[in-house]
């Protein structure tokens, strides 16, 4: 595609594009931040290539799509609390060992997830840049994307049936019971990201009231609406059936990729590589979202049906 002047690259059939030729760290046009906003759309997954960024530019990319979104946890961000540290490594630069409380929060990203689902507006966007990402030899490392949307159309009927009027319980404070290694969360903390439930059909009225499939493993391993063995059961179900090639891709990090994807409609994870060997730093911003995840029986769907 070459429209003002921004040429995007298919980087498969399933999501994602990337551009080579756009520099994020300057003031951006209000038409290419339109331009943008509609690939995201399309293809919920952009690469800027070759970036040279840090945490006050990322901030200023980031708010160039929305309001930016505040991290829960002060201590595990990087200089801005809107800035969150997805490394290994720490501000001072040095390599942390694998059960630093702020490495074991990453292993904890190696569980399929969208970011902030534990918000009752979860994050629209996430922009991810890597400063320091694994020599091409290593094992793991990439970080993973599912389509969602394409995974509900691939459903069977009797699964979306069956999937409809399910919901899941989001909980910040529950990533402590799945990483047992995590300090407690002050009592500030906990109050301000109480457990929230989300519809596992997930409704986007942007996008002609279209259904995708919303459910994380990062901060439960349940679906709600049914009995816990039962709910436990079709967790893995979908964990499985939404690992499949067909729906995902993987991306490969280059040093001074900019990465950015739309929480909505994608789940990802990054692949667990050697935390102790490999340095890799990484900083995120995240484009707050300001409304609620819609199911089926949501109001607002239900008298547009
Ligand atoms: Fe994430």
């Amino acid at each position: 595609m070459l429209k003002n002047k921004i040429i995007t690259k298919q980087l498969s059939n399933k999501l994602g594009v990337s551009i080579s030729n756009f520099d994020c760290s300057k003031e951006i046009k209000f038409d290419d931040i339109e331009l943008l906003k509609k690939i995201m759309q399309d293809k919920h997954f952009i690469c800027f290539k070759n970036q040279n960024l840090n945490g006050d530019s990322l901030a200023k990319f980031t708010k160039n799509f929305g309001d930016l979104e505040a991290y829960p946890e002060k201590d595990k961000t990087k200089g801005k609390i809107e800035i969150f540290n997805v490394s290994n490594v720490s501000e001072d630069g040095e390599h942390l060992s694998p059960d630093d409380q702020r490495v074991i929060l990453q292993k904890n990203n190696s569980r399929w997830h969208t970011d902030s689902s534990y918000r009752y507006y979860p994050s629209i966007f996430s922009i991810l840049y890597g400063q320091e990402t694994l020599p091409h030899e290593a094992k793991g490392g990439q970080t993973e994307f599912s389509n969602m949307l394409l995974a509900y159309e691939n459903l069977s009927d009797d699964k979306k049936q069956l999937l409809e009027p399910l919901h899941q319980v989001h909980s910040y404070n529950d990533i402590r019971r799945l990483e047992p290694g995590l300090p407690e969360l002050t009592y500030e903390e906990k109050s301000n990201f109480p457990p929230v439930s989300h519809p596992v059909i997930r409704v986007h009225p942007d996008r002609n009231y279209k259904k995708s499939i919303y459910f994380t493993s990062n901060t439960s391993l349940e679906i709600g609406g049914m009995g816990l063995e039962e709910g436990k059961k079709l967790h893995g179900w979908l964990v499985d059936y939404i690992s499949q090639d067909k729906f995902c891709y993987k991306h490969s990090w280059e040093k001074n990729d900019l990465i950015m994807w739309d929480n909505r409609v994608l789940l990802h994870r990054v692949i667990p590589y050697d935390y102790s060997k490999y340095r890799r730093a990484m900083i995120r911003g995240t484009v707050e979202g300001k409304v609620p995840v819609l199911g089926p029986f949501s109001n607002e769907v239900r008298l547009k049906a």
